[in-house]
C-alpha cells in the first residue's frame, strides 16, 4: 500500500473548523504545522483524490496539494508523534502509553470526534479547567465532541458534567471515553443545539465552551444564563488574534476577565460572570 499526504492550507479564520472536519471525516490526528498548513494522510491515491473533493466541495476557500510518501508502515506510525500530555495535575494521554504514577489521567485516543491533547484550543481549556476547577462545582461542557472536557472535570473533582454536542457520532465516542475512563456514572451527554441546551444544562458553577468566536459570540446569553451569578466560563477555540475582538463581548455581557492561556496560537479565557 502507498501512503499519500494531503496538504491543507485553509484561511486561518476557518483553520479550526476544516482542521475538526478533517479529524472527523478520516478519524485521525491531524499534523498542524507552524505555518498554519494541516496535513492529514490517504491509504492510497484514489482515497486521496476524494479527500480533495470533498474538501473542494465542502470547504470552499482552503488550498489542497497531495504527495506520495515513502513506502513505511503508516498505519502505526502516526501513533509516534502523539505523546502525553500535562496540564498541572491532569495528565491525558493516548492508550498505548503507560499512565504516570501520580496526579489525575484522562486516557483518550485520537478518533473522529474532536478532542485530543493534541490541538491548541482543547489545551487551552484544559490548562484553565485545571487551574480554577474547586471539588465538588457542576460543570457545563458545550461542543463537547469527545468528552475530553466533561471526563477531565470529573477526574479533577467535579460533582457532575453535562456535555452538549450537536454532533450524534460525537456523543457515541464520548461516552465510550467516559466509560473507559470511569467516570459514565458522572457524566452526560446531550444532542443538541447549546444555545438552547446551556440554560436547560444549568445552572453551573463552571461552563466550558471550547467552539469557534463566532459561535461562542453567538452563544454567550445562553452560557450566562446556564452560570450561577458568580460562576466561571472558560472559552476556548479562539486565535491569538481574535482576543481583542473577544475580550469586549465578554465585558458587555457582564463577565470579567480572570486568567488567560495560549498555546500553539490558540487562545483560551476564564471569565466570571458577575
Ligand atoms: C473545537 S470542538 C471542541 C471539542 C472538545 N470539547 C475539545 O475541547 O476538544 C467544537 C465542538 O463543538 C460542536 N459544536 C459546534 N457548534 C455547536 C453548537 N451550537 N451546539 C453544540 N455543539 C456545537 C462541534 O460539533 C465540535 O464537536
Amino acid at each position: 500500500m502507498s501512503w499519500w499526504a494531503i496538504d491543507v492550507r485553509p484561511p486561518a479564520a476557518e483553520r479550526d473548523a476544516v482542521g475538526a472536519w478533517l479529524v472527523a471525516r478520516t478519524g485521525q490526528a491531524i499534523e498542524e504545522r507552524d505555518d498554519g498548513t494541516l496535513v492529514t494522510f490517504a491509504a492510497d491515491e484514489a482515497g486521496a483524490d476524494r479527500l480533495l473533493r470533498e474538501l473542494h466541495e465542502r470547504n470552499g476557500g482552503v488550498t489542497v496539494s497531495r504527495r506520495p510518501l515513502d513506502p513505511v508502515d503508516w498505519t502505526t506510525r502516526w501513533r509516534e508523534g502523539i505523546a502525553a500530555r500535562r496540564f498541572g495535575r491532569l495528565t491525558v494521554t493516548p492508550s498505548w502509553l503507560a499512565p504516570p504514577a501520580d496526579g489525575v489521567t484522562v486516557v483518550l485516543d485520537p478518533e473522529s470526534a474532536f478532542g485530543s491533547g493534541e490541538h491548541g484550543s482543547t489545551r487551552a481549556a484544559l490548562s484553565l479547567l485545571e487551574r480554577h476547577l474547586r471539588p465538588g462545582d457542576r460543570v457545563t461542557d458545550l461542543g463537547s465532541g469527545s468528552g475530553i472536557l466533561s471526563i477531565a472535570a470529573v477526574k479533577l473533582g467535579a460533582a457532575h458534567a453535562v456535555g452538549v454536542e450537536l454532533d450524534p457520532e460525537s456523543n457515541v465516542v464520548a461516552a465510550r471515553n467516559a466509560e473507559l475512563n470511569v467516570v459514565a456514572g458522572a457524566v452526560r451527554f446531550l444532542e443538541g443545539d447549546a444555545a438552547e441546551l446551556a440554560p436547560l444544562a444549568g445552572p453551573a458553577d463552571l461552563v466550558l465552551s471550547n467552539i469557534l468566536r463566532t459561535v461562542n459570540v453567538r452563544l454567550i446569553p445562553a452560557i450566562a444564563a446556564g452560570t450561577r451569578p458568580g460562576g466561571l466560563v472558560v472559552f476556548s477555540g479562539m486565535e491569538e488574534v481574535e482576543a481583542p475582538l473577544f475580550r469586549p463581548v465578554l465585558l458587555d455581557a457582564g463577565f470579567a476577565v480572570e486568567d488567560e492561556v495560549t498555546d500553539a496560537g490558540w487562545w483560551g479565557v476564564a471569565a466570571r460572570r458577575q
